[in-house]
């Protein structure tokens, strides 16, 4: 333990990307917020949930969210929701509705949004059917934009490629391999259904032209009903660290171990997940939610509402050690109903970009699904 924990300090260290980052310089302060989405005030959708943000190559944010149709289940007819800003969150564009899946019983999910940076080209990746509900089999769906987020194409059945074993992507981002191994891979990681539940990852080598099935840590058992306190991998987030490893942050559906998160890491770009590599972060409690997380200069960043029950207090937390340890000064959003939330940032090496990142979240008075809200952060407490 020591040993290993002494080489990643070095590694860190001699990380090219930490950039100069002092640990005690961050100090992460909420420097603007904006509502992007209020459930159940527009014509023709209940209630907006799984919010998704990227950064895009040319420098714009996209956030995209579920707007559910006819009530606020997983299940049920929605649109994919779509708003842009070309300012860095000050300004946001119109909702536009890039997928409508028009009234489907066990219409789409969210998803996971991958920008690849060679191509420019950004891709989201969806789910039709996923609950198999009054329908069969599901889906894994892509639409692809190649100019910044304006237009879309039409939706790819990947199923085709992956089999119709049901996936849900994310939710969150997919990520583009920068560090060997597999530098330039597409890897999309999300989970099955309850009970062939697990987090699975598929992976493309041609900038999403083609996908195949790459990682799978499955459920414990696996295709049978789940009780209490089994071992069920679920929603995940996956960020590339510094040695070119790919740590997945895995939302624990049945508390198994802990009331916390489940880490998972591949060393070989998303084709396995060990379980030599598996570990349980009692450090990040919490109440059973999809989480953020982001890998920037060399500090992992991770968010989520901290409690051990309910979906309240949505909580940043950074680690200067890829996970192993977090620092104890953690800075809280909002302290009431909170749930899903994703990450993003700019890695354009400007001091600008170094200095912030982005987050979007589900955030309620009473209920956390009322509204989706976006935060610009200053990770150098504004200065
Ligand atoms: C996607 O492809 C699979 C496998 O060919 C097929 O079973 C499924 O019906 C297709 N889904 C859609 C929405 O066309
Ligand atoms: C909110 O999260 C922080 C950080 O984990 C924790 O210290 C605090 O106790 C939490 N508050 C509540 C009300 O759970």
């Amino acid at each position: 333990m020591k040993t290993g924990s002494w080489i990643i300090s070095v590694i860190f260290l001699l990380s090219p990307c930490v950039c100069g980052i002092d640990p005690a310089q961050i100090n992460p302060l909420v420097y603007e917020e904006k509502l992007l989405w209020v459930s159940g005030v527009q014509g023709q959708v209940s209630a907006y949930r799984i919010p998704l943000i990227t950064f895009t190559p040319k420098g714009s944010l996209l956030a995209f969210s579920e707007a559910r149709k006819l009530s606020s289940n997983d299940v049920g007819a929605k649109f994919i929701a779509l708003r842009r800003s070309t300012n860095k969150g000050n300004t946001w564009s119109p909702t536009a509705f890039i997928v409508d899946d028009e009234y489907r019983a066990d219409g789409l999910n969210l998803g996971s949004v991958v920008v690849d940076e060679e191509t420019g080209s950004i891709i989201l990746i969806y789910s039709l059917c996923f609950h198999l509900y009054h329908c069969s089999p599901a889906s894994t769906m892509m639409v692809e934009s190649v100019d910044d987020g304006l237009s879309w194409s039409v939706p790819r059945n990947l199923s085709v490629q992956l089999g119709t074993k049901a996936f849900l992507a994310g939710p969150g981002f997919g990520i583009q391999k920068h560090l060997q191994p597999a530098k330039g891979r597409l890897v999309v990681c999300g989970h099955g259904t309850i009970e062939g539940d697990g987090v699975f990852c598929i992976l493309s080598d041609d900038h999403g032209k083609s996908w195949y099935n790459g990682a799978a840590l499955k459920s414990i058992p696996y295709n049978q009903p789940k009780k209490p306190l089994d071992f069920n991998p679920d929603e995940c987030q996956p960020v590339e660290l510094p040695d070119g490893s790919i740590l997945i942050n895995v939302r624990n559906q049945n508390n198994y171990h802990c009331r916390c998160r489940i880490v998972s890491r591949s060393l070989d770009g998303g084709l396995t997940l060990p379980m030599d590599e598996l570990f349980f972060d009692t450090n990040l409690v919490d109440p059973v939610v999809a989480a953020g997380a982001l890998q920037k200069d060399g500090v992992l960043y991770f968010s989520n509402p901290s409690h051990y029950q309910n979906r309240v207090n949505l909580t940043l937390r950074w680690s200067f050690t890829n996970g192993k340890s977090w620092e104890n000064k953690a800075v809280q959003i909002w302290e009431g109903p909170s749930a899903y939330s994703c990450i993003t940032s700019f890695n354009s090496g400007s001091v600008e970009d170094e200095k912030y990142i982005y987050a979007i979240y589900e955030k309620g008075h009473k209920d956390y699904w009322e509204t989706i809200s976006f935060v610009k952060i200053h990770l150098f407490g504004g200065q």
